[in-house]
């Protein structure tokens, strides 16, 4: 169980991996996630379940290097286990026929996107995706995303491919164009989702964002997920993640999504160091031995 059956690099820093999981492979539905643990003293944390194959009994899940617990898990290899991985939680999307949706993804956020756009697109809807990452490199799952968006649209901020822009310019650019929008639904950085959801708000058009929040238990127990839509206290993990775009307070979110930078900027720089000298992945365990 959790072995790691295979591994590949998206880009320098996103990696996808194919983990055996057979309960969650067969109960989890789009828009749900898991939450690991990569060993006994490590943190817990929450990714998106992209896909599954119940038949194989896998799950597919991508993660950005960005803290302790996603570095180490990029360092685990194929063969390697995961402690333990909890789920699926979290609400289902909501899927059904709304007519034409315009899918956004930002960065590593396309990962999220793109299970509820299989669903979307296999509910019958007119799928228009837009797809947004800094430069070419940072780009992924475009040929997945192609093959269930009736439309694509792909943007980087330096130009270096696609439209030169933010997700949101392709997005006023199809409004411009006319394009009637029954649902949005958006998912990357925090920012992004306020500036397309600030958009879509001036032309009335419902948007949906999938909330990232600090996540501990996953169950609503410790509260660590707390956010609030229009005015009330909400726990990512039961609630959502997916919630009003129009009614989330984005900088009560922000405020919190920073609140441990000092101690996770700290952590990963431990964690490094001791991969730098070569002891921070004990070969046979992979138990973090900096952390001991
Ligand atoms: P990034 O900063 O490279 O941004 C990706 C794209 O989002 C950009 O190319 C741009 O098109 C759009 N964007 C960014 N800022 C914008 C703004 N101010 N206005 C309009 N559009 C904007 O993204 P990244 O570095 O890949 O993303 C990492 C972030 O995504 C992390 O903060 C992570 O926590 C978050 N994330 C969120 C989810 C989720 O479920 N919401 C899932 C995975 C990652
Ligand atoms: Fe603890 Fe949601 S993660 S309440």
């Amino acid at each position: 169980m959790n072995k790691i059956l295979k591994k590949t690099e998206l880009s320098e820093d996103i990696k996808d991996i194919i983990v055996h999981s057979p309960v969650i492979a067969r109960k989890r539905k789009p828009g749900q996630f898991i939450i690991l643990r990569i060993n006994e003293t490590g943190e817990r944390i929450p990714l998106t379940i992209v896909d599954s194959s119940p038949e194989e009994g896998t799950i597919r899940l991508i993660f950005q290097e960005i803290g302790k617990t996603t570095y180490a898990l990029g360092d685990l290899e194929e063969g390697d286990t995961i402690l333990d991985i909890a789920g699926p939680l979290g609400n289902p999307t909501h899927i059904e026929k709304f007519g034409t949706v315009v899918m956004v993804g930002g960065g590593v956020g396309v990962a999220v996107v793109y299970p509820v756009t299989v669903a979307m697109k296999a509910a019958g809807n007119n799928v228009i995706s837009i797809i947004g990452a800094r430069t070419h490199d940072l780009m992924i799952l475009e040929r997945e995303m192609a093959s269930v968006s009736d439309r694509l649209i792909v943007t980087t901020d330096d130009g270096s491919y696609g439209m030169h822009g933010f997700v949101t310019d392709a997005l006023q650019a199809l409004i411009d164009e006319g394009v009637k929008i029954d649902l949005c639904l958006a998912i990357g950085p925090v920012v992004m989702m306020r500036a397309v959801s600030s958009h879509t708000e001036k032309y009335n058009i419902h948007t949906v964002v999938s909330l990232n929040s600090v996540m501990i238990d996953g169950t609503g127990m410790c509260g660590g997920c707390r956010v609030t839509v229009d005015e009330k206290t909400r726990f990512v993990c039961v609630d959502g993640p997916e919630f009003d775009g129009h009614k989330v307070d984005y900088d009560e979110l922000i405020k919190r999504q920073q609140a441990y930078l000092p101690q996770e900027k700290q952590s990963l720089e431990q964690y490094l160091k001791e991969r730098e000298k070569g002891c921070a992945l004990d070969a046979k365990s992979k138990e973090l031995q900096v952390e001991k």
